[in-house]
C-alpha cells in the first residue's frame, strides 16, 4: 500500500481528533472507580506523574510514527523499520496493537451501551424523585438483563461502524469541535453543585491528599496502564490518526493540549462523583457501577436535575462514540492491508467486536461465576489487562522503535519541533519513559 495523501483539514481538526480518541469512558467512567478501588489521591498523583513522563512523550512517539510512514500502522511500522535497516518484524507490533484494541472496543462498546439505557432512562424520567437506595437496585437490576445490555452494545457499535465505514467524516470533527466544550460545561457545573454538599471536603481530601500506605507495585501497574488508556496511547490507534496529520503541525504542542483536556475532564468527573459518594455514605470502591449510580442521584436532588441527568448521558455518549471509532480505525486499517475493502472490513471487524462484547454482557449474570484467570470474570480480564498490560507493552515498543530504531532525520522531521525539541524529546523517552514503563510493568507483573 503506498502513502496517502489524505490530510485532517487543519491543525485544529487534528488536535480535536485526538482529543476526541482520548477524552471518554476513561476519563469519566474508568477514572473514578479505578481511583475509588486504588486508594483515591494516590492513584491519582501516580497517575498524572505517569502522563507526564510516559503518557505524553509516548504518545508523540506513537503519532510521529505514523506522520513519518503516512499509511496504517501495520505498513508505516514496516516500511519505517526496513528504511532504518532493521528487522519487517516490527510489522507484529501493529498487529498486537490490532488485537488490543479488539478487546479494548469489546467492553467499551457494552459499557457506552449502558450509557445509551441511561440515557433513554432519563428522558423518560425515570430517575425523578427515585431515593438514592432505588437507583442503586436499579442499576444492579438493569446488570442483571443480559438481553438489555446485549441490544445497548449492538447499537453502540452499530453507531460507531457506520460512521468507521464511512470515513472519519469532516461531521464528526465539527461535532466534536461543538460537543466537547458542552461536555466541560456541564460537568464544570456538576463540580460547581457538588461543592455544595457535605461530601465535598471528604471527596477532595480523599483526591487530594495522598496517603501512601495504599501504594503496592500493583496500584502503580493500574496507574500506568490508566495513563496510556486515557490517552489513547499503546494501541497503535492514535499512530492510525496520526497518518493524516497535517505538514506543519507542532507535535508536542498538540500532545500537551491533549492531555492537559483529558486530565482536567477527568478531574472534574472526580471532584463531581465522589462528593455524591461521601454525601450519599458510598463506598468508593463500589467499582464499575460507580458513576451509573452516583450521577442520578446528585442530578434527581438538582433543580431540573433529569433535563442536566439526560444531556450528561448525551455528551458521554457522544465522548465514548469518538474513542471508539479511534479504537475501530487500527482493526479497519489492518484489514484493508490484507486487500479488504474498507466496507468488508468494518463488517467483519463489527461482527467479531459484538461476538467478543457477549462475554462481558453475560459477566454481570450467566458468567458472573466464570472465572478463567486469576480470579476474574470476563468483563474483569478484558477491562484490566489490555489497559494494564497491552497498553504498556505496546507504548514500551512504540517508544523504543521512535527512539531508538528511526533514524533522526525522519523522527525529527516528523515531530516538528526542530532539532533541540528533538533531542530532548528522544532524550526523555530512552532514558526516562522506556526504563520507567519496563521497571513498572515487571514490577506490577511479578
Ligand atoms: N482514551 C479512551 C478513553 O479514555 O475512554 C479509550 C481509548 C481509546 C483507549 C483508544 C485506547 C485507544 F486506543
Ligand atoms: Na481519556
Amino acid at each position: 500500500m503506498s502513502e496517502t495523501l489524505e490530510r485532517w483539514g487543519s491543525k485544529r481538526a487534528f488536535i480535536l481528533a485526538v482529543t476526541g480518541a482520548a477524552v471518554g469512558l476513561g476519563n469519566i467512567w474508568r477514572f473514578p472507580y479505578v481511583a475509588g478501588e486504588n486508594g483515591g489521591a494516590a492513584f491519582l498523583l501516580i497517575y498524572v506523574g505517569f502522563v507526564l513522563l510516559l503518557g505524553i512523550p509516548v504518545m508523540m512517539a506513537e503519532i510521529l510514527i505514523g506522520r513519518a510512514g503516512r499509511r496504517g500502522p501495520i505498513q508505516a511500522l514496516g516500511a519505517l523499520a526496513m528504511d532504518a535497516g532493521a528487522s519487517a518484524n516490527w510489522r507484529w507490533l501493529g498487529i498486537f496493537g490490532a488485537f488490543t484494541v479488539f478487546c479494548i472496543l469489546s467492553f467499551y462498546s457494552v459499557v457506552s451501551g449502558w450509557s445509551i439505557e441511561f440515557l433513554v432512562a432519563s428522558v423518560n424520567g425515570q430517575f425523578s424523585g427515585a431515593t438514592a437506595a432505588e437507583i442503586g437496585a436499579g442499576f444492579d437490576a438493569f446488570l442483571a438483563s443480559p438481553g438489555l445490555l446485549i441490544f445497548n452494545h449492538s447499537l453502540f457499535l452499530f453507531m460507531t461502524m457506520t460512521v468507521v465505514a464511512a470515513g472519519v467524516s469532516k461531521g464528526l470533527e465539527r461535532l466534536n469541535n461543538l460537543l466537547m466544550p458542552l461536555l466541560y460545561g456541564l460537568l464544570l457545573l456538576l463540580a460547581g453543585y457538588a461543592a455544595t454538599t457535605d461530601g465535598f471536603s471528604t471527596a477532595l481530601a480523599w483526591l487530594f491528599l495522598p496517603s501512601f500506605e495504599a501504594l503496592t507495585p500493583t496500584v502503580v501497574l493500574h496507574a500506568m496502564g490508566h495513563a496510556f488508556f486515557t490517552l489513547a496511547v499503546g494501541a497503535c490507534a492514535l499512530m492510525a490518526y496520526g497518518a493524516y496529520m497535517p505538514e506543519d503541525q507542532s507535535l508536542p504542542k498538540a500532545a500537551v493540549a491533549v492531555a492537559a483536556l483529558d486530565i482536567s475532564v477527568a478531574l472534574l468527573a472526580g471532584i463531581a462523583i465522589f462528593s455524591v459518594v461521601f454525601a450519599q455514605g458510598m463506598d468508593p470502591a463500589e467499582g464499575p457501577g460507580l458513576m451509573f449510580v452516583t450521577l442520578p442521584i446528585a442530578f434527581a436532588e438538582l433543580p431540573g436535575g433529569v433535563v442536566w441527568l439526560s444531556v450528561f448521558f448525551l455528551l458521554l455518549l457522544l465522548a465514548t462514540w469518538t474513542s471508539a471509532i479511534n479504537l475501530a480505525e487500527p482493526m479497519v486499517v489492518t484489514l484493508q492491508g490484507l486487500g479488504c475493502r474498507r466496507s468488508i472490513a468494518t463488517a467483519i471487524v463489527a461482527l467479531s467486536v459484538w461476538l467478543m462484547g457477549l462475554l462481558s454482557a453475560f459477566s454481570f449474570s450467566t458468567l458472573a461465576d466464570f472465572r478463567p484467570l486469576f480470579g476474574r470474570n470476563a468483563f474483569e480480564l478484558v477491562s484490566s489487562i489490555p489497559p494494564d498490560v497491552f497498553l504498556p507493552l505496546g507504548g514500551l515498543m512504540i517508544a523504543i522503535f521512535a527512539a531508538w530504531v528511526m533514524p533522526r532525520a525522519t523522527a525529527m522531521k516528523a515531530l516538528g519541533a526542530g532539532e533541540g525539541g528533538y533531542l530532548l524529546w528522544r532524550n526523555v523517552v530512552r532514558w526516562v519513559s522506556i526504563p520507567l514503563t519496563f521497571i513498572v510493568l515487571l514490577g506490577g507483573l511479578l
